[in-house]
């Protein structure tokens, strides 16, 4: 018997794994949202040394459940309305268990001939359930990966974009042009953009500022700004060579008007990417897609994180290049170790997926694409954007039914940004007080355990955010909420 890899034993315990999974989840409701730890509390449970001697899988089982699944933020919730969806599907669970089985690196074609393949078979099918631009499927110039966060994908967009930048200018790393490189990112993106532009040493980062456009009824940024900015640049002999744009911002949902950006950046030589990374899930409903889809043509790079509202698990995004050449002529650095060269590499056109990130190694990770998407059909994928709006237009109800709340902009999707603006008696909260009322309210909120929310603030104006994350919150929740709201939204002002 095989002391390292036992199947009689991943069999047994697999099956207690399973047991505790499929239990956790039916007792979801009776937990906390957030638990009640302090910053420490698991060093106080578990010992200071790793065990000498094996223990057997039934004991780390039961300290499994007794220490750390109750010690979780309970993203599965159906009260868990904060920041986005982290949701699963049976199939994701499954696909990544038997990837993780058989740990394959696939770095090269060969070194896994099935992850490569079905890697390249899951991002096109998402260029055609997505709707997303023909040229992205692999046989065309451009094709799609799996790279882990959203963060990464915009770390390889600035990289792909700075490399045909210098490609472009015929310089190198050691020419003074490097210094005036400039990297541009809508006002309402997160904050990894700018993080990709910091760590990819651009010296000039330039934020583009955002208004509230009344027929979009959100915030978006101004394009003739951006020309301003970018034209501005250029006359003081800096090289504007990166955009960094989003289709439903974390904090308003609110999405860029792509086409328009897209023909700025192509008039000044600026590559485009685009961070859907919670909202590119709900494109493959074909009218959200005709409402916010428009321009992804004009688009050099976009990235869509398939572990938020696609159900795949965290290292999900899925990050797609218009050009592969460039994007792969990016990342080779240096020659070809003689233990990676082969004859397929050689001989075939094959996609080395080494080639397509930074590190060498990676997981199988689209083994669980491939079980979440067949096990659910397009059809299912649909339905989960579907129902999850369906329900976030019961709390947009309750918001604008009540005159002592407002909305801050149009609902997106399944996210609903309100604040309360009237206390108890109807008289509305003054200017200076109001961004603290709403702080309070959303920390009396969360001070319960019981639902989880984040709050954000634009132009200074501080407001809470519910979105719909979960595939087991009913109307009724989303009621019972509601009525706790009104009842902490009164004591405020007891
Ligand atoms: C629009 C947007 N971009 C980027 C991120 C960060 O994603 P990741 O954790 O995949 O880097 C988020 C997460 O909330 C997001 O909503």
């Amino acid at each position: 018997m095989n002391k390292f890899f036992n199947t009689d034993t991943l069999l047994a315990s697999g099956q207690d794994a399973l047991q505790l999974i499929t239990e956790e989840y039916h007792n979801m409701e009776s937990k906390q949202v957030v638990p009640d730890v302090k910053p420490g509390f698991l060093r106080h449970l578990l010992p200071e040394e790793a065990p000498e001697k094996a223990q057997t899988m039934k004991e780390i089982i039961a300290d499994t459940r007794r220490f750390i699944i109750p010690n979780l933020t309970q993203w599965q919730h159906p009260n868990f309305f904060a920041y986005f969806p982290s949701n699963m599907s049976h199939g994701a669970i499954v696909g990544d268990m038997i990837s993780l089985a058989f740990n394959t690196p696939g770095f090269t074609w060969v070194a896994s001939p099935a992850s490569t393949e079905l890697e390249n078979i899951v991002v096109d099918w998402i260029v055609k359930f997505l709707g997303l631009p023909e040229g992205w499927l692999i046989k065309n110039r451009g094709g799609g990966t799996i790279s882990n966060t959203i963060g990464d994908a915009i770390f390889l967009s600035v990289h792909a974009a700075k490399h045909k930048k210098m490609a472009e200018l015929s310089i190198d790393f050691t020419d003074v042009r490097m210094l005036k490189f400039v990297g541009y990112y809508s006002g309402i993106c997160h904050s990894q953009n700018y993080k990709g532009l910091y760590i990819k040493d651009i010296p000039y980062r330039r934020e583009i500022p955002i208004y509230y456009n009344e027929q979009v009824q959100n915030y978006q940024i101004k394009v003739d700004e951006f020309e301003k900015m970018v034209e501005k640049d250029i006359s003081e002999g800096l090289i504007p060579f990166w955009c960094g744009t989003t289709l439903g911002s974390t904090s308003l949902g609110c999405n860029d008007p792509i086409a328009e950006v897209a023909a700025v950046c192509k008039k000044h030589g600026i590559f485009l990417n685009v961070d859907a990374a919670w909202a590119g899930a709900a494109l493959v409903v074909p009218e959200i897609r005709e409402e916010i889809g428009k321009g992804l043509e004009g688009v050099d790079s976009m990235a869509i994180n398939f572990g938020k509202w696609n159900m795949c698990g965290n290292n999900s995004a899925v990050f797609f290049v218009a050009d592969k050449l460039n994007y792969r002529e990016s990342l080779l650095g240096g020659p070809t170790p003689e233990f990676l060269k082969n004859k397929f590499t050689n001989e075939y056109d094959i996609i080395d997926y080494k080639d397509w990130q930074i590190g060498l190694g990676r997981r199988f990770n689209s083994l669980r694409f491939w079980y979440m998407i067949r096990s659910l059909g397009v059809e299912g994928m649909r339905e989960n954007v579907t129902q999850k709006i369906e329900l976030a237009k019961v709390f947009e109800n309750h918001v604008k039914k009540n005159s002592r709340f407002e909305m801050i902009c149009k609902r997106e999707l399944a996210l609903v940004c309100w604040r309360l603006v009237k206390d108890k008696d109807g008289n509305p909260i003054p200017e200076d007080k109001i961004n603290d009322v709403n702080k309070k309210l959303l920390d009396n909120i969360n001070a319960t355990n019981q639902y989880h929310l984040v709050g954000s603030v634009v132009q200074n104006l501080h407001f809470l955010r519910f979105v719909i994350c979960n595939h087991n919150t009913t109307a009724e929740h989303v009621e019972k909420f509601w009525n706790l709201i009104e009842e902490i939204s009164n004591k405020l002002f007891d």
